[in-house]
């Protein structure tokens, strides 16, 4: 095995600063690089059919096919095709991986090599031009490395390799869709220095073209310039498919191969984003938290001086200056901060998947971090995900049943049904829903009904037992007892500001959490719907970092203002308006969907939305359990630090 060994200190680093060497820093012990011998046959597997954006660089489409969908009617090897193995991750996240009647031999150029010939009927000829139309393209992996497309960066000069290339082409001027039937595949090679018969594949480029052959085809016809393939729609097309390989020794090492990839645009803007927001981030959070810590000391030792005035002087001669001064300011409302909010059921469900997506969430980004997910791991985010997300149900429970102990919830059956059924139940409920169009659709993106019911045995089987034991353990766990007593008459409250009511304080707090992420949500975004693959995870740490702080410190603020004027409402207002970011992620996702798609069919602008609000919602969720949390340490804190008689 030749992996890159780098310092462990230096690795992660260069890990955390130059997340793009990500790929070449670690290896899962799995993904152990493949040596061929000259003229070895190295594998040429197909993916699913995925639209990528066109020209115009918008996106068209969402749906995606299998590649050996019946009306694509391309080539299949002797025998059928075949299934190849993957993990559920991968599959979740829609690959669809067959194998291939393509014979690659390695350092062997061979040129014009006869597939197959295919009849095209009217209705395949409709479906396969539609397609081209929708700008699909093919997606093949050569020894597990994607098939791309050379691209050149246009700031920088820099050549990279896109995933993908395209079914056919649609010829502007005259809307005249044309076939890709001949494929000249690039492959670079690497020789393992000293070892001449050790050979590594470490690029794959394709370039489709269309050919019309007329009379036999030798090996100077994939050369000479042809007339280019149409499939009619009015009657039968015969097409005759073709391919040649061309390997090219490369100094590319096996352990960077994936860096032509993974091409930033232009890294300095990222950077520069980045900073930006960070710096405004912290300094906000800084500014609010000093203004903040200095009220509150100033308050506590009002309070307890005027307490000490009252212990001293028991005459009663300051009561006056008491009675003025005691009539503000959180304190009033020391009976009523910690009374059981409106639905404590529901809040606790709630704040329980909420640390349970928190830590998955934090989990997967370090495992990321260490390298785990490097994208020769097809799918293992997504496996990565599901399983942390399953044994974590533990987690979940423990919280909710310990929140809703503190809130004298009496109806603990309830809530450790309801921790993780709810919200795994809404989510499953919608993404089953999503499916269904899909299936209808005949897409490959369809989640197959076998892989559906290992999610479901995996839920019962292990998450919700995981959650009963965490809630079992949460409810025996001693109750989180307030700092101060609650009084049997609830405090009537004052009517508030303008920037206090609901609405206002949900929407000016909701949008700093967002501002920390809106960089690095929209490199998410088009990894998602774009099949661009997503590898800054460096930039998502730092990301989800100042996400949790901003969160925090503003719903704290918030909070302080609210017990200030003398609201003790803040359970579900802090929640609400810490989850309020998700409303703005959702909004950014429909401007995504109005600037960078343009999608002409049904079934992808429900998906679209469908997806998103499922996304805005685990975010709901996540960030408003973090506004919470910080805001229940708050108050526990500053009541704490005052003498109530
Ligand atoms: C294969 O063809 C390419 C392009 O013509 C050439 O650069 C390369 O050296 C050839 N490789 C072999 C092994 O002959």
């Amino acid at each position: 095995m030749q992996i890159t060994k780098r310092a462990p200190a230096r690795a992660l680093l260069a890990t955390v600063l130059t997340a793009p060497q990500l790929a070449s820093a670690f290896y899962l012990p799995g993904v152990a690089p493949t040596s061929y011998k000259p003229n070895e046959l190295v594998p040429l597997n197909v993916n699913s059919i995925r639209p990528i954006a066109g020209i115009d660089n918008l996106l068209h489409s969402v749906v995606s096919y299998d590649y050996y969908h019946p009306a694509f009617r391309f080539c299949q090897p002797e025998g059928g095709y075949k299934s190849v193995q993957e993990s559920l991750g991968s599959i979740l996240f829609g690959d669809r991986i067959y194998t291939s009647p393509y014979e690659l031999r390695m350092k062997k150029n061979e040129t014009c090599k006869k597939l197959c010939e295919t009849t095209y009927q009217k209705d395949s000829a409709v479906f396969v031009n539609q397609a081209i139309r929708l700008d699909a393209s093919l997606n093949w992996l050569v020894d597990g490395l994607p098939a791309g497309q050379r691209s050149i960066d246009q700031f920088t000069g820099d050549e990279y390799y896109n995933p993908g290339f395209y079914l056919g082409d649609e010829d502007p001027a005259t809307n005249k869709v044309i076939f890709n039937n001949h494929y000249d595949i690039w492959i670079d090679y690497h020789e393992v220095s000293g070892y001449p018969d050790q050979l590594r594949v470490v690029g794959v480029l394709v370039q489709p073209e269309s050919k019309k052959y007329t009379g036999d085809i030798d090996q100077d016809a994939c050369n000479r310039k042809l007339e280019t393939v149409s499939l009619d729609e009015n009657g039968d097309t015969k097409v005759q498919f073709t391919y040649s390989v061309y390997w090219r020794p490369s100094p590319t090492p096996w352990a960077t191969r994936w860096d032509k990839y993974l091409h930033v645009f232009d890294p300095n803007i990222h950077w520069f984003s980045l900073i930006n927001s960070a710096v405004i981030v912290i300094f906000l959070v800084l500014t609010v938290m000093s203004l903040l810590v200095r009220a509150l000391k100033r308050d506590i030792t009002r309070y307890n001086r005027l307490d000490q005035i009252n212990l001293d002087d028991l005459s009663g001669t300051s009561a006056l200056e008491d009675g003025v001064q005691e009539d503000s300011g959180w304190k009033l409302v020391h009976g009523d901060v910690f009374r059981t909010p409106s639905h404590p059921l529901m809040l606790s469900v709630f704040l329980g998947n909420g640390a349970q997506i928190f830590v998955m969430a934090g989990f997967t980004i370090c495992f990321a971090l260490l390298g785990f997910l490097s994208p020769s791991n097809r799918g293992a985010l997504g496996t990565i995900m599901v399983l942390l997300y399953t044994v974590l149900g533990s987690v979940g429970g423990y919280t909710s049943a310990r929140v809703y102990k503190a809130m004298q919830g009496d109806k603990w059956k309830l809530n450790i049904a309801l921790t993780p059924l709810l919200v795994p139940g809404i989510v499953f409920a919608t993404f089953f829903v999503l499916n269904l169009f899909l299936w209808a659709r005949e897409s490959s993106g369809a989640v197959p009904f076998t892989t559906m019911l290992v999610i479901i045995l995996i839920w019962f089987v292990i998450s919700v037992p995981l959650s009963f034991a965490g809630s079992w353990l949460g409810f025996r766990a001693p109750t989180i007892e307030p700092p101060v007593r609650t009084n049997q008459i609830p405090r009537q409250i004052p009517p508030s500001t303008t920037y206090l009511k609901p609405i206002p304080s949900m929407l000016l707090v909701g949008i700093l959490p967002f501002g920390a992420i809106f960089v690095e949500l929209s490199f998410i975004m088009s990894s998602i719907w774009s099949s661009k693959i997503y590898y800054m995870f460096g930039f998502l740490f730092l990301c989800y970092g100042m996400m949790i702080i901003t969160c925090a410190a503003v719903t704290v603020l918030m909070v302080y203002f609210l017990l200030c004027s003398e609201n003790y409402n803040w359970q579900w207002r802090s929640f609400l308006a810490a989850g309020t970011s998700a409303a703005y992620i959702f909004l950014n996702a429909l401007i995504h969907w109005v600037s960078k798609l343009s999608l002409s069919s049904l079934t992808g602008t429900v998906l679209y939305i469908g997806y998103s609000l499922l996304i805005s919602f685990l975010f709901f969720i996540l960030t408003g359990s973090i506004g919470f949390f910080a805001s229940w340490w708050f108050c526990r804190k500053i009541y704490s630090s005052i003498k109530i008689d």
